[in-house]
């Protein structure tokens, strides 16, 4: 794939037609070596925030061997990655699905019933070599997308689960989610607490302690506390916790991981007052910035401008016929943006690709692999990354 220093030499050697998507591997590595580095456990992947081969190629150069997993089509892509360790983390799974991944090697499956239980013990043969964990439901705190609606149980229910787990699991695990983009740790305080009292409550040893995803991603209208404070607040925790010597850790980020290490590179087709019609929207990869008011950071990148030029609000449409289709913002660009000029919209790495249709034929993309920093970062006073290609 091409290398090239920026979005803007992009530009300057060719004008896509269609919209692109500009991979930062070396962004992707320098998260993943910050989560190696400060996290005293298994750091696993989540495999659905982006399957880009570029991008898993950069997470394993850094040292992941962890994956979440979340259907049988991930798992049948993730299983070739050399020495992966795969965990089975959707809480609700046909029985299907779980044989399959049982007879691919597959044996750490989350659940958060009985009957969950129960089908993924029959479709493994009551195998005794199971790593099973308890999603257990905690509240979301500062979390732009709360996950505890749909999974994960607690109170009475969640003690005699985990009895039940117990006696079928080669070893027993705890797991909970506290929403993606969580900008605040206080959130991971009130999961351990949860945790630490159904450990009380339950009175069954624990062998394994996965605090989830959640870790939070830099935007223009979020500016979370620095990912170190996250991890201060629940290793103090976890120190706290019964018998925490024997408990091993796991954490699943998907977002803190990606969000950096891809933009999207859009061609403005018409300029309407304050609004640009551009060559991909809610339907592709902006998909969270029209349903969930996502913010990403955008700059131009096909001409130069003043320095002292004015940056405006935009709100941005996409190209299909549907006016859901429409990205309200506001992305900040110079006030002169024109048809014809090219726009890089930034941190789109987390879900964007992942989530990306078809709707109207559109939905086809390049690709290139910048070389430069991401628009935005939690990880800026890290190394500086390798910049082997200079325009
Ligand atoms: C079970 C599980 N683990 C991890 C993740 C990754 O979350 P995030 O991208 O917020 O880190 C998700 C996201 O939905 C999830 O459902």
């Amino acid at each position: 794939m091409e290398k090239l220093s920026s979005a803007a030499e992009l530009i300057e050697k060719s004008r896509p037609e269609r919209p692109v998507r500009g991979l930062r591997p070396h962004a992707a590595g320098r998260a993943a070596r910050w989560f190696l580095e400060n996290f005293p456990g298994d750091v696993a992947y989540a495999y659905k925030a982006n399957n880009s081969v570029f991008l898993i190629g950069a997470l394993y150069g850094a040292g992941i061997r962890h994956f979440d997993v979340a259907s049988l089509p991930e798992i049948e892509d993730a299983v070739t990655i050399p020495d992966a360790h795969l965990h089975f983390m959707h809480p609700v799974k046909s029985r299907h699905a779980i044989k399959r991944a049982y007879d691919m090697g597959v044996r750490s499956f989350a659940l958060d019933s009985e009957d969950e239980l129960q089908k993924i013990l029959e479709s493994t043969g009551n195998a005794r070599d199971l790593l099973l964990w308890v999603r257990v439901a905690v509240p979301a705190i500062n979390s732009r997308i709360p996950l505890e609606r749909k999974f994960g149980v607690h109170g009475p229910t969640a003690a005699q689960l985990l009895m039940k787990a117990r006696q079928a699991a080669a070893e027993l695990g705890l797991t909970f989610h506290v929403g993606s983009q969580t900008t605040t740790p206080d959130a991971y305080v009130t999961a351990l607490a949860e945790v630490h009292k159904l450990i009380v409550k339950a009175g069954v040893v624990i062998d394994r302690l996965d605090v989830g995803g959640g870790f939070p991603s830099r935007y223009p209208d979020s500016d979370p506390a620095p990912l170190k404070e996250f991890m201060d607040v629940i290793l103090n925790d976890i120190e706290l916790l019964p018998v925490r010597e024997n408990i091993k850790l796991m954490c699943e980020p998907g977002r803190a991981l990606v969000s950096e290490a891809e933009s999207l590179i859009v061609r403005v087709d018409a300029r309407r007052d304050n609004g640009l019609f551009i060559n991909d929207g809610g339907y592709g990869m902006l998909f969270d910035a029209a349903h969930l008011g996502f913010i990403y950071p955008a700059r131009l990148v096909s001409r130069a401008v003043d320095s002292d030029e004015e940056l405006v609000p935009f709100e941005l449409w996409g190209p299909t016929c549907d006016s859901i289709d429409y990205m309200k913002g506001p992305f900040l660009l110079p006030a002169s943006v024109r048809e014809g000029d090219y726009i890089e919209i930034g941190n789109m790495g987390a879900y964007g690709r992942a989530i990306a249709g078809h709707f109207n034929g559109y939905g086809e993309y390049d690709e290139v692999i910048l070389l430069d920093d991401p628009i935005l970062s939690m990880y800026e006073t890290q190394e500086a990354p390798a910049r082997s290609v200079r325009r």
